[in-house]
C-alpha cells in the first residue's frame, strides 16, 4: 500500500517576510549561547556528515546536527526553558514555582532547569504519556500531574492553575496576551544556530540549501526560521515543516490562513509533536517563512530512525526518537514518495542539494525505541 503524504507549497518572496519588531529586538538582541556556555555540562552538540544515508536520499550533502546528547537530557528543549527561567529570575529574583504542559521534552527541560536554579517544577502531562517520559520529569525533581485528556486539554490545565495558584507559566507556545515567555523560549533555541556559525552558517551565505523542521506547536521551527531571516535576509535555505499526518495543525493553519486546530485523529507516534493547535507567535513567522508544509505517515519516521540506528557503511550512528527522526522522516518521504515528485522538482530537491536536518530527541522512550528499530515499515 502507497504512503501517502499531505502539503502545502508556500513559496513567496522572501525579502518581502518581515518579523514582528517586539519579538525582534528581543530574539536579535539577546546571545543565548553566551548564557549556556556557562552552565556545567555545556558542550556544542554535534554537527554529522552523513554521505551514504546522503547517496541514497538522491542528495549531495546530509547534516545532522545531533540534539540527543544536549545537557544529557536528550533533547534540545533544555535551550528554551534554562534561557526563558533564567531571564524570568533575573526580573523576578526569589523563589517560584514554574509550571508548564508538555508531552515530555519540555516539560522535563523546565523541570530541570527550575532545579538548576533552587526552584520548583509543577508539570502538567496529557492522559497518554508513556510511563519513561513522566519519570525523566520526577528525575528532575518535577512534581507531574496527569491530565484526563489531550495536549491541548494539559495546556488549558496549565494555565488555569497557573492563575489560581500564582505559578509562573513557562509555556512553549503562545496565545493572545501571552507572549513575552514564548519569546524568550524561542530566543533560547537560537543557540543551536549560533553553535553552527563556524560550520554552516557562513557570514553571507549558509553553506546548505533545505533545512527540515519537525514542529509541534512550532516554536523550535519559528525560532530556526527567524535566525534565517535575521542573518541571511536575501538568502535563506529553503525551509521545510514537517508534520505528523493525523496531527497537522500547521498544514491546517495554512489552508484556513489563520491559527487552525489539526482536523487530524492525534493518534502518531512522534508524540512530541502531537500538538492540537500552533502557537500564535510561532505561526506569525512561518506562514511566511515556510516553503513546504508536509505532513508524513508515522512510517517514515521510523524508517528514518532505522536509517540513523543501522548506518549505511562508514556512517555514523545515531540514536533517535520517533519525533526527533521526523526532520529525516520528511525528506524520506520527499525521496520515495511519487506523488511528491511534482513538488520535489518545484523547490528543486536534487543531487545537488546540501541539507540540514536536525535529531532534536535521543531515546526518550526505551520501551517504544526497542520496538520501533525492528519494525517492518512500508517506506
Ligand atoms: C523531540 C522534539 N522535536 C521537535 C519538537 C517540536 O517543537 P515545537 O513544539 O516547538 O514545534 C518537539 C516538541 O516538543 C520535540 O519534543
Amino acid at each position: 500500500m502507497p504512503l501517502n503524504c499531505s502539503y502545502h507549497l508556500n513559496l513567496k518572496e522572501k525579502p518581502g517576510f518581515l518579523l514582528d519588531r517586539k519579538f525582534n529586538r528581543v530574539f536579535k538582541n539577546e546571545d543565548p549561547l553566551a548564557y549556556h556556555s556557562k552552565l556545567r555540562r555545556y558542550e556544542s552538540t554535534p554537527l554529522i556528515l552523513l554521505p551514504r544515508l546522503a547517496k541514497s536520499m538522491g542528495i549531495k550533502e546530509l547534516y545532522i546536527k545531533d540534539e540527543s546528547r544536549r545537557f544529557r537530557q536528550n533533547t534540545f528543549k533544555t535551550l528554551g526553558a534554562s534561557f526563558a527561567i533564567y531571564k524570568y529570575l533575573e526580573a523576578n529574583p526569589g523563589k517560584h514555582i514554574f509550571c508548564t504542559a508538555t508531552d515530555g521534552n519540555h516539560g522535563r527541560s523546565v523541570a530541570w532547569a527550575a532545579k538548576m536554579n533552587k526552584q520548583k517544577a509543577v508539570i502538567f502531562v496529557p492522559a497518554d504519556t508513556a510511563i519513561s517520559r513522566i519519570k525523566n520529569i520526577k528525575k528532575q525533581r518535577g512534581k507531574v500531574i496527569v491530565v484526563d485528556g489531550d495536549y491541548d486539554a494539559a495546556v488549558a490545565r496549565a494555565r488555569d492553575e497557573a492563575e489560581r495558584n500564582g505559578y509562573v507559566l513557562m509555556q512553549d507556545m503562545s496565545w493572545e496576551g501571552y507572549v513575552e515567555i514564548p519569546t524568550l523560549i524561542t530566543t533560547g533555541y537560537k543557540t543551536m544556530m549560533m553553535e553552527l556559525e563556524e560550520l554552516l552558517h557562513a557570514p553571507r551565505e549558509p553553506l546548505i540549501d533545505f533545512v527540515f523542521l519537525q514542529s509541534g506547536v512550532g516554536t523550535w521551527a519559528s525560532s530556526v526560521v527567524a535566525y534565517y531571516r535575521n542573518r541571511y535576509p536575501k538568502n535563506m535555505p529553503m525551509i521545510i515543516a514537517v508534520e505528523p499526518l493525523n496531527s497537522d495543525s500547521l498544514l491546517e493553519s495554512i489552508r484556513q490562513d489563520r491559527v487552525s486546530k489539526t482536523k487530524g485523529s492525534q493518534q502518531t507516534l512522534m508524540s512530541g509533536l502531537n500538538c492540537g493547535t500552533p502557537s500564535h507567535l510561532a505561526w506569525k513567522i512561518l506562514k511566511d517563512g515556510v516553503d513546504l508544509f508536509l505532513a508524513i505517515p508515522d512510517d517514515y519516521a521510523i524508517k528514518a530512525m532505522q536509517n540513523l540506528y543501522f548506518p549505511f557503511r562508514n556512517d555514523t550512528q545515531i540514536f533517535a526518537g520517533e519525533s526527533g527522526a521526523a526532520g529525516l522522516g520528511g525528506l524520506t518521504a520527499l525521496a520515495y514518495e511519487e506523488s511528491l515528485e511534482k513538488v520535489k522538482k518545484k523547490i528543486g530537491l536534487n543531487r545537488q542539494s546540501r541539507v540540514l536536518i536536525f535529531n532534536t530527541e535521543g531515546v526518550t522512550d526505551p520501551d517504544n525505541f526497542e520496538e520501533l528499530i525492528i519494525r517492518e515499515t512500508e517506506v
